[in-house]
């Protein structure tokens, strides 16, 4: 059985992006390509120490510069506001408000030209002397403290303790994650531009609402008199969930100069601009039978935050839901360090727990003599482990199985460092996936004109997932027409409200509320029709009706019908429109602190992030499998294939979610080999700020990745779709990891798996 075999039928399987040629040929604007008439340009000046404060700051020599409009420092910014805290999204501190640093690449000066090259070079003739004191860099320091995570996100069931020293078998590990940077290919960019009180912003965000409640509180504004537009944005990965500095400052820039000023992040200023994937020091034991029964799990994690503002980031959560084991701790410490600012990164904290419980499985597999696979399946959890209630949906079973099928994982040959080809060691690792998405409430709007087009638009990001493109095929099967004759529009917080393009909840969210609402739009027409005598949908219901080719006809009998264009035509209406939403999914195992709050702290928590349903256990799973090629001389590690196989629900667009798994690929060989934002031991510098210096997997590192789909559309939301932005990136790492360990008996527990790891 192969899942297409399986999957139900898919309308608009594999319709091309409806964005594509648009981008292709330059047409679609990114923030950085929008211009204004009399647009200044804004430059940065970075902080060279990580931890005290400034002494002395001159600017005269940057102010006499041809072209030089304006510098802006903690000595002469206006006053800004402290934005509204957000739980989920902390917004940054006020930027250059005052002279105490508190990391390395923090904004000291910004400097206001005519052109780029001006401010650029203007910037650099701004002298700052500081009083330096001792940055705490690394979670080692002893004046580092590790403190409980203020986040409720902790877990526990059963007596872990008790279970673990009564156990047969138990395993221990530490493993580490380094810090990580997004890297998105699109440099962040803000343009503000003020007119009067209003501010308009063009910005790279995933989250343009949020944008626009940082940027009204910075400068005391109703939210009303800020629009923030992001039409296009080049990439995100999560660096775009949180509001950054400069973005006010752009906004501060083009006030002080009473023009437009467009301020884009030069690829360095990318590395301590805008978040970062933190690093973690994870502790993991597990107890088990003989036969491979789990019966205790314990994962400790300790991850870096930034002394200004911190960020939910939940690593050992995940393990609290993986497994059918009964006594689970799960514990997520965080220590404050002089380090930019952290963010959520693909798959955040899932990514990195994963790594370290799967590669314990894996050790445990084989002191049991068991294989992987059959242990993981021996402790599937049939229910959610946590709470007994059932899942929305599950199957990772069949992930497991149609991946070992699709692997040849039956070749594999037990013992490690077993198999050969020829010079290499060849290695057969797998890890299971259990992932959730985090679903927030979406508003939307449909139109159809006369002319029979459909218009669609919600104020969500489409940050090169597909949204355009999905979003316009849901309306188009919901209102009957054909894709081509609808558009959708987002991009714009004067469009209805949506969420962040993040937590793999938008297209549950956004796809939720796009259906809603343009079935409201179809009941808006029968309305019209309800008692007008010339209509041959006259009386009928929703349920009555099919819409097919612009047109409405009842179910049992096709040529009793008419197209919206005689309807509005008949009524002397241009056009008709209906407002919808979409409520909160009522899944229980976000990644995102909203719903671990929930789940944690029950009716208080749900107050707390406006969710009010009842909750119930929902993600999506995955089995990934990785075939390894160890050089035992040089230590070189290649990956030479790898199998993902994910439960993804419905699948609207077989193009678009292979797109998105292959790229949650690349980014898991990218953590397992290459990744690692490295900073100076002194300075807290960061020492490998380019795209030359921080390695990302590379089209010569990426092997053939083979994804399926598994699994039935999931009754949580009414387009059956679960979030697979992000579950394509967990597991593959330890996969990969627990094939280099098969390969060469090498157990590696910190990452990336570099060369002299396995020499
Ligand atoms: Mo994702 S880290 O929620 O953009």
């Amino acid at each position: 059985m192969t899942s297409t075999e399986a999957a139900p039928p898919i309308p608009g399987t594999g319709v091309d992006r409806v964005d594509g040629r648009l981008k292709v040929t330059g047409a679609a604007h990114y923030p950085s390509d929008f211009r204004l008439p009399d647009m200044a340009h804004a430059a940065l000046v970075r902080s060279t120490i990580a931890a005290g404060t400034i002494a002395r700051l001159d600017a005269a020599r940057a102010a006499a510069m041809p072209g030089v409009l304006a510098v802006i420092t903690h000595q002469n910014a206006d006053r800004l506001r402290k934005a509204r805290r957000n739980l989920i999204f902390p917004p940054p501190p006020p930027p250059l408000q005052d002279a105490k640093i508190s990391y390395h690449g923090q904004y000291v000066a910004m400097v206001v030209a005519e052109t780029r090259q001006q401010a650029a070079a203007a910037a650099r003739l701004i002298e700052v002397t500081y009083d330096r004191a001792e940055p705490v860099l690394t979670p080692e320091d002893p004046a580092a403290k590790p403190r409980s995570n203020p986040y409720f996100i902790d877990m526990k069931r059963g007596n872990p303790k008790a279970a673990m020293a009564a156990a047969a078998v138990t395993m221990e590990g530490t493993f580490t994650t380094p810090a990580q940077t997004h890297n998105p290919l699109g440099p962040f960019t803000t343009m503000a531009h003020w007119d009067g009180d209003t501010l308009t912003v063009y910005d790279s965000t995933q989250n343009p609402f949020h944008v626009r409640a940082v940027l009204a509180a910075s400068f005391g504004l109703a939210e009303e008199k800020v629009r923030v537009l992001s039409p296009y944005v080049g990439g995100g990965f999560g660096a775009g969930l949180r509001s950054w500095p400069h973005s006010i400052l752009a906004a501060l820039a083009a006030r002080t100069v009473a023009r437009p000023v467009q301020l884009s992040l030069t690829r360095p200023e990318m590395f301590t601009g805008i978040g970062r994937r933190p690093s973690t020091v994870q502790h993991v034991k597990i107890a088990a039978t003989r036969d491979g029964k789990l019966v205790a799990i314990d994962h400790e994690s300790t991850s870096t935050a930034s002394m200004g503002s911190d960020s939910p980031y939940p690593v050992t959560h995940g393990t609290t839901a993986a497994y059918a084991c009964p006594n689970v701790a799960a514990r997520d410490k965080r220590v404050r360090l002089n380090i930019p600012p952290i963010a959520h990164m693909r798959a955040p904290g899932e990514a990195e727990g994963n790594f370290a419980l799967e590669s314990l499985l894996d050790e445990l597999s084989y002191e049991l003599g068991m294989d992987p696979v059959e242990l993981r399946l021996r402790n599937y959890a049939e229910v959610h482990p946590q709470t007994g209630l059932p899942w929305s949906s599950k199957a990772l079973r069949e992930c497991y199985q149609v991946g070992a099928e699709r692997f040849g994982w039956a070749r594999r040959e037990p013992a490690a460092g077993a198999m050969r080809d020829g010079r290499w060691l060849v290695g057969y690792g797998m890890a299971g996936v259990t992932y959730s998405h985090y679903q927030a409430k979406c508003q939307a709007r449909a139109t159809i004109r006369r002319d029979g087009t459909a218009h669609v638009a919600s104020g969500a990001t489409d940050i090169g997932t597909g949204t355009y493109t999905v979003m316009t095929q849901l309306a188009a099967e919901v209102l009957g027409l054909t894709v081509d004759r609808v558009t959708f529009e987002l991009g714009d917080t004067r469009l209805p409200r949506a969420p962040q393009a993040g937590g793999s909840g938008l297209t549950a969210a956004l796809g939720s509320a796009v259906h809603n609402t343009c079935v409201a739009l179809v009941q808006r027409f029968l309305a019209l029709v309800s008692d007008d005598p010339g209509s041959p949908l006259q009386g009928c219901a929703i349920e009555d009706i099919v819409a097919s080719d612009g047109r409405l006809a009842r179910g049992d009998d096709a040529s009793r019908g008419e197209s919206y264009a005689e309807i509005l035509e008949r009524h002397g209406l241009d056009e008709l429109t209906a407002d919808g939403d979409s409520a909160p999914s009522r899944a229980e195992t976000g990644v995102l602190v909203g719903s671990l709050v929930v789940s944690r702290m029950g009716r208080f928590g749900r107050k707390l992030v406006g969710a009010s349903h009842a909750t119930v256990p929902a993600g999506a799973f995955g089995a990934r499998f990785a075939e390894v090629r160890v050089d035992p001389d040089l230590g070189v590690l290649r990956i030479a294939r790898i199998v993902s196989v994910t439960d993804g629900g419905r699948v609207l667009n077989n193009k678009l979610a292979r797109s998105q798994i292959i790229g949650g690929t690349i980014g898991g060989i990218g953590m397992a080999m290459f990744e690692e934002t490295i900073s100076d031991p002194g300075s807290g510098r960061v020492a490998n700020a380019t795209l030359g210096d921080y390695l990302l997997a590379v089209n010569a590192d990426v092997p053939d990745i083979d994804v399926d789909f598994v699994g039935e559309p999931d009754p949580d939301n009414p387009i059956g779709v679960k979030g697979i932005g992000e579950v394509g990136l967990a597991g593959v790492a330890a996969a990969i990891a627990n094939g280099v360990y098969h390969a060469t008996g090498r157990r590696i527990r910190s990452l990336p798996i570099t060369i002299d790891q396995l020499l």
